[in-house]
């Protein structure tokens, strides 16, 4: 699975870095630093989640391939904010330092604005083969990341810092934060490969369970983890006074839950028959990952 998904994700990267190359003007600041956090190694599982449901659904890959690399930027600007002082004040990401730790808060704030910029610009450019279609995925992609969608499930996080809060706010929180931009991966493949009401539902409650399950082993991996495996710190949130699933259910119940959600995320693709086969192993593989 492991070397499958390095060849998946060098379909990604060979696109990123066609629609952000460098550049050498007064301004080449800004593209070093979104290049640095962008290529700095993540697993890019949002776009290969969305390039796989879209094969599920019968999509072509190049009509999905300027939202999945618009999603990969949406994502590397959340870390790249995400892990600013003012949020989680993290000083690793990806196995390197974070961006405001190469280049200063000013330019990473910018760098993460960039990014999202950028993402925006590529899909409105984008028309495709059904314009119509790619306006809608435009829509999912701008509501997923935000108020209702990862800025808000951000917000609910910062704001439950060393609060008691509900098991239901918990989970809450983190289908937004992480789950709403893994679910509209997910939602777009769909969309944009043109598949009936139903299949578009079945892929969003996979992902919705994917999503949850996905952030639990996070909360897991912040704890038990290897700093250098993980690329990011160990700790963060207890530093932080955050609420996570190993907070509120300790780690055997926070590993049986991530299990659960997971067997959900599986049985949703009962609809799609073999074409599941690939997301199944992947939602296996995420269920034991390491990093
Ligand atoms: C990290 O996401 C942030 C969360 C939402 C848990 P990933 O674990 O997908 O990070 P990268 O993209 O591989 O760096
Ligand atoms: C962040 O959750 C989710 C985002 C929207 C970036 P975390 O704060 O737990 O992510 P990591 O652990 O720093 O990657
Ligand atoms: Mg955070
Ligand atoms: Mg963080
Ligand atoms: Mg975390």
């Amino acid at each position: 699975m492991k070397e499958l998904l390095k060849e998946k994700a060098a379909i990604i990267d060979r696109a990123l870095d066609a629609y952000l190359p460098p550049r050498d003007n007064l301004q080449s600041v800004i593209y070093d630093a979104m290049r640095y956090s962008l290529f700095a190694g993540g697993k890019r599982l949002r776009p290969i989640l969305m390039l796989e449901t879209a094969k599920m659904c019968g999509g072509a890959e190049n009509e999905v391939l300027p939202f999945a690399c618009a999603m990969e930027m949406i994502h590397t600007y959340s870390l790249i904010h995400d892990d600013l002082p003012a949020m989680d004040n993290d000083d690793l990401r990806r196995g390197k330092p974070t961006n405001h730790i190469k280049y200063g808060e000013a330019v990473a704030i910018l760098a993460g604005d960039a990014l999202l910029n950028k993402a925006f610009e590529i899909v409105s450019e984008y028309g495709g083969k059904n314009p119509a279609r790619a306006m809608k995925a435009v829509s999912i992609l701008a509501k997923s990341s935000g108020t209702e969608g990862m800025i808000g499930g951000q917000i609910v996080d910062m704001e439950s810092e060393g609060k008691e809060i509900t098991r239901d706010t918990l989970e809450y929180l983190h289908s937004l934060k992480t789950g709403a931009i893994i679910r509209s991966s997910c939602v777009i493949g769909a969309v944009v490969s043109d598949a009936d009401e139903a299949l578009v539902s079945a892929a969003d409650e996979f992902a919705r369970n994917l999503g949850i399950a996905f952030q639990i082993r996070d909360d897991i991996l912040d704890v038990t983890g290897d700093e250098a495996e993980l690329g990011k710190p160990i700790g963060s949130d207890a530093r932080e006074n955050k609420n996570t699933y190993v907070t509120l259910y300790g780690l055997k119940r926070a590993e049986e839950l991530s299990a659960l959600y997971s067997k959900r995320a599986k049985d949703a693709l009962g609809v799609f028959g073999d074409k599941a086969a690939f997301l199944v192993k992947l939602t296996d593989h995420l269920t034991e990952r390491k990093n």
